[in-house]
């Protein structure tokens, strides 16, 4: 994969694929995770010497029209406070053969949401061509892995326009999760949570041969999920409320899964152990993730939004935890660990 390593973007004009997809509520970003990811590549090519950074980025399903709900302002408020020396622009999507009138003075512009127009998932070449002209864009760097699954135009279609290179977060997370589906250190541990068995059993298939152990926990394994396969244990005891509802595994239960972490060489977790958002019932959660977090002869991968979310609050209170990758892709890092093909890494390799 060509990354931003492997060119001179000095004095050049970049235009930057970001996944700022985070939830905001009141106007106020919840979880900074994504936005904190770019700054590796916002800053190398800063360092680099390049003439401006224009950020593009969706954020959630507006469906192809203007929505108050869906504006990507809030996420320039997390930028200003990160890159306290710079002055971000932010702009509206270019109108047809229009050209964005950016001082010279701001190296850093973020665009309005990408999918404001519906010719971005409609994966349409003007679209993106459009806005590629309308900043003067000599180079193209995806590092939105979290929508590289998608084949939108922004992802896609614009690999017949620019060159594309991977930003230094795609390059970290492909590398990463590479690393545990093509060579994992053994014993491999598979720590499936989370409530929907559907989304996690493809999971669960493809490393049956990989992992040596797979545990599963989670509403899936209080809703009676069963395998009588000699690498998967479930969860067998809970943690209930006074209505009886399972909501966090039990401590026998819990003490396995601590043998088997500590024994692992390669951890993937995906999906929350218990109802985490109550304190009550992240208990078996936290434990993993301090477990996880510690042991540093592991390579450790976390992923899924929820699980993602709840290790980088924990982190906040205990920053001496360490993982290998907290990734920033919910249904790409899935995709990818199922062995899919992503098409905006396709489009990187082109
Ligand atoms: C995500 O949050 O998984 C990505 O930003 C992709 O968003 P989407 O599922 O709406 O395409």
């Amino acid at each position: 994969m060509k990354t931003i390593k492997d060119i001179d973007v000095k004095n050049k004009t970049v235009l930057v694929r970001v996944d700022y997809n985070v939830p905001v509520k009141n106007g106020k970003v919840e979880n900074d995770l994504r936005i904190r990811a770019s700054l590796p590549t916002i800053n190398y090519l800063l360092e680099h010497g390049v003439k401006r950074i224009i950020l593009i980025s969706h954020l959630g399903r507006p469906e192809g029209k203007i929505s108050p709900d869906f504006i990507l302002y809030p996420t320039v408020k997390v930028l200003k406070k990160l890159l306290p020396n710079q002055t971000i622009g932010f702009y509206d999507l270019p109108r047809k053969d229009e050209h964005i009138p950016i001082p010279e003075y701001v190296k850093v512009a973020l665009l309005e949401n990408l999918r404001f127009d519906p010719r971005e998932e409609k994966n349409d070449p003007e679209f993106i061509t459009n806005i590629a002209k309308s900043v003067d864009a000599d180079i193209y760097v995806q590092d939105g892995f979290a929508v590289v699954h998608r084949a939108h135009a922004s992802t896609d279609a614009i690999k017949n326009y620019l060159p594309i290179y991977a930003g230094l977060l795609v390059e970290n997370e492909v590398k990463n999760l590479t690393t545990i589906t093509k060579n994992p250190a053994s014993p491999v541990l598979l720590i499936i949570g989370g409530a929907k068995v559907d989304d996690k059993q493809p999971l669960i298939d493809k490393f049956l041969k990989q992992a040596d152990h797979i545990f599963v926990g989670g509403k899936i394994a209080a809703d009676g999920y069963k395998s009588t396969h000699k690498k998967i244990v479930v969860a067998s005891d809970f943690d209930t409320n006074e209505k009886g509802e399972k909501l966090d595994i039990g401590p026998v239960s819990t003490g396995e899964l601590a043998n088997l972490i500590t024994d692992a060489k390669t951890i993937i977790w995906n999906g929350l152990l218990g109802y985490a958002e109550d304190p009550t019932y992240a208990t078996a959660s936290t434990i993993a993730a301090e477990l996880i977090g510690e042991h540093q002869s592991a390579d450790t991968i976390i992923c899924g939004g929820d699980t993602t979310g709840f290790v980088e609050n924990l982190m906040k209170d205990h920053p001496s935890l360490r993982y290998s990758l907290v990734s920033t892709g919910g249904g790409a890092s899935l995709e990818f660990l199922l062995g899919k093909k992503l098409p905006g890494l396709e489009a990187i390799k082109k």
